[in-house]
């Protein structure tokens, strides 16, 4: 595996295997990897004959305020599992080579990112977008793989990609989780013991509405309280961000659940802010 840190270093590795005919995967990252990210990268390894796995913090997508310095960081650790994944190349940019000091090109979906996440914060996509189609632009990779836990940036990165008629397939693999149900992420770590003790309530919250769908409930007022109730009960150190039912694709609220729909979810617990998300079916 190579350790790649220019974006001109990236482009012409990736413009070497295309001229040899070789398809190549991308697994876009922040690293601190864990289970969640294995299973990206096992899949980015089964849908090409090359993969690009990259590793960067990006700063465009933290706004004022946010934890892009305390964001944790173990290169060494990251490196061993992306090599034990199969990566040809892990690129590791540094900030100042992803953005010029006057750099002024941002690139938007401003109607799927102005709810969810998107309420509470509102530069990260563009910050998300601007950066995956940077990636997409160095490598001409055929495929990307997306986490289905944030489920609002894979959305918006998949509207990205048919609007642009950007030439990349968009892959989505299950939420990892933990024995207990709680959704994987590099964020966990900020949670104290007795918040991460609570932190599964936000899976069985949501896995409730689930079950109340099944059983035939259809307002998505009802469920979100119904979600709102166990967390009150069981999750008492929690703060919500949001809860929402929206249209899987669209992310619009949906005030029934006629057809596919999403119940998707952020929740502060101390200095953690916990996503999860649920598909509902009526
Ligand atoms: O999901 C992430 O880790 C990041 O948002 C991504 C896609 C790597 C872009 O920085």
């Amino acid at each position: 595996m190579q350790i790649l840190s220019t974006p001109q270093e990236l482009a012409a590795q990736c413009r070497a295997w295309r001229a040899a005919g070789e398809s190549i995967s991308l697994v876009p990252t922040m690293g601190y990897y864990h289970a969640g990210h294995e299973s990206l990268m096992e899949r980015g390894r089964a849908l090409a004959q090359r993969m690009v796995v990259s590793l960067f913090v990006n700063p465009t997508q933290f706004g004022p305020g946010e934890d892009l310095a305390a964001y944790p960081r173990d290169l060494e650790r990251d490196a061993a599992i992306a090599r034990k994944h199969g990566a040809d190349v892990l690129f590791v940019p540094e900030p100042q080579s992803m953005y010029a000091p006057d750099h002024a090109t941002w690139v938007e979906v401003p109607e799927l990112a102005k709810n969810l996440c998107g309420l509470s914060r509102p530069v990260h996509f563009r910050g998300v977008c601007t950066v995956v189609l940077k990636l997409f632009l160095l490598t001409g990779a055929d495929v990307a793989v997306f986490g289905e836990k944030d489920w609002q940036q894979q959305a918006i990165i998949r509207r990205m990609v048919r609007d642009l008629n950007v030439p990349v397939r968009i892959e989505t693999c299950p939420t990892g989780r933990e024995t207990d149900g709680l959704a994987l992420s590099s964020r966990n770590v900020y949670m104290t013991p007795e918040e991460r003790a609570q932190a599964p309530e936000i899976r069985r919250g949501l896995l409730h509405a689930r079950t109340l769908a099944e059983k035939g409930e259809t307002s998505a007022a009802l469920l979100r309280e119904a979600v709102l109730g166990h967390w009150a009960e069981h999750l008492p150190l929690g703060r919500l961000d949001y809860l929402s039912v929206v249209h899987p694709e669209s992310l619009e609220p949906l005030e029934g659940i006629a057809g596919p729909a999403l119940m998707a979810c952020a929740v502060r617990l101390g200095k953690a802010r916990l996503l999860d998300n649920i598909l509902l079916h009526p």
